[in-house]
């Protein structure tokens, strides 16, 4: 009797992501790793498109997303091929499927290190480093030495200024995103003279809670925000993924308990990432990888 055997391969066909079998979707991340939850996959694909693969008895084994950010601006995430099926082709496929349905769009991703050299061959460019910073946050956790009475909780109907804000440092209409973000989460911000110059935004995400977009002129502000949104969660798992280089907001981020995880690269294709300078708006937290 021979000690080896031949398993027969098997076709995976696609589907419209919306209507993929949820569960199937939350075992592929699972599968990978990632920590979402499935009311993670429900608000992602609540705010984007894309495509799942799945085999003849309808298990998952692929997944990709692209989220529209206006008419010429697109983010893509959720870029997943199961273990059992991945160096067969079949994260190509999917992505250029996906770049078909995009179009002429400006494109921006964050790549794991999986990922890295098929987005390469597929024109994407290296930006920044994204830091996935999360712990346990430290008890009393606070900003030392920043005014914090600056911060105000921001209301339903500052959404408006919330979204232009967003647009200034993102470089593309998020209102999509964050109407949809802001019911789920507790945002927080700073006005000066009577214009909103900073915002964040926290949620229930993965093994936690996520705190993120932070969008601020200054790291001071970025800092007072995220503390204030840090403030009641001690002893409990958060997370804030940044592509601030080392210097105070990484410090802050550190001591309140949060210490680099890992790290992804923004990648684009079409146009550079909008760069963060001080004392203009900018983009300090992600609002989630695949969202920018
Ligand atoms: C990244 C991922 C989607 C790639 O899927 P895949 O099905 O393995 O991709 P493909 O087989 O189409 O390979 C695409 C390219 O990746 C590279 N690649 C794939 N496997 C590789 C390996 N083991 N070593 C080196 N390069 C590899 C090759 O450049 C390949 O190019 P080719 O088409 O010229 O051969 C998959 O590894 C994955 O799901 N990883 C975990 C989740 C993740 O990191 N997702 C990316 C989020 S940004």
């Amino acid at each position: 009797m021979s000690d080896t055997m031949r398993l027969q391969s098997f076709d995976l066909a696609t589907q419209d992501i919306a209507e993929a079998d949820l569960d199937g979707l939350h075992a592929l991340s699972i599968s990978v790793g990632w920590p979402h939850r499935r009311s993670d996959w429900s608000l992602f694909r609540s705010l984007g498109r894309g495509l799942a693969a799945f085999d003849d008895i309808g298990r998952v084994f692929a997944s990709a997303m692209w989220f529209d950010h206006g008419e010429t601006v697109a983010t893509i995430g959720m870029v997943i091929t199961s273990p059992r099926v991945q160096t067969h082709g079949g994260g190509r496929f999917m992505m250029e499927h996906i770049l078909r349905e995009c179009g002429a769009r400006s494109l921006m991703l964050n790549s794991t290190r999986a990922a890295h050299a098929l987005y390469l061959s597929l024109g994407f460019e290296v930006q920044a480093v994204v830091c996935q910073m999360q712990g346990i946050v430290r008890e009393g956790s606070g900003a030392p030495k920043l005014d914090a009475s600056a911060v105000e909780v921001l209301a339903p109907d500052d959404l408006p200024r919330i979204v232009a804000l967003d647009k200034a440092a993102f470089g593309a209409d998020r209102s999509v995103v964050l109407t949809r973000l802001a019911p789920l989460s507790r945002i927080v911000g700073i006005r000066r003279n009577g214009h909103l110059e900073a915002y964040a935004m926290r949620r229930p995400f993965g093994r936690g809670t996520v705190i993120g977009p932070v969008v601020a002129h200054s790291e001071d502000d970025a800092i007072l925000l995220s503390a204030s949104l840090l403030g009641d969660l001690g002893g409990r798992f958060a997370r804030l993924d940044t592509r601030q280089p080392e210097g105070r907001f990484r410090t802050f981020l550190q001591s309140s308990g949060l210490e680099l995880y890992d790290t992804v690269k923004t990648m684009t294709r079409g146009a550079p990432l909008a760069a963060v300078r001080p004392g203009q708006p900018g983009i300090y937290a992600l609002a989630a990888q695949p969202l920018g």
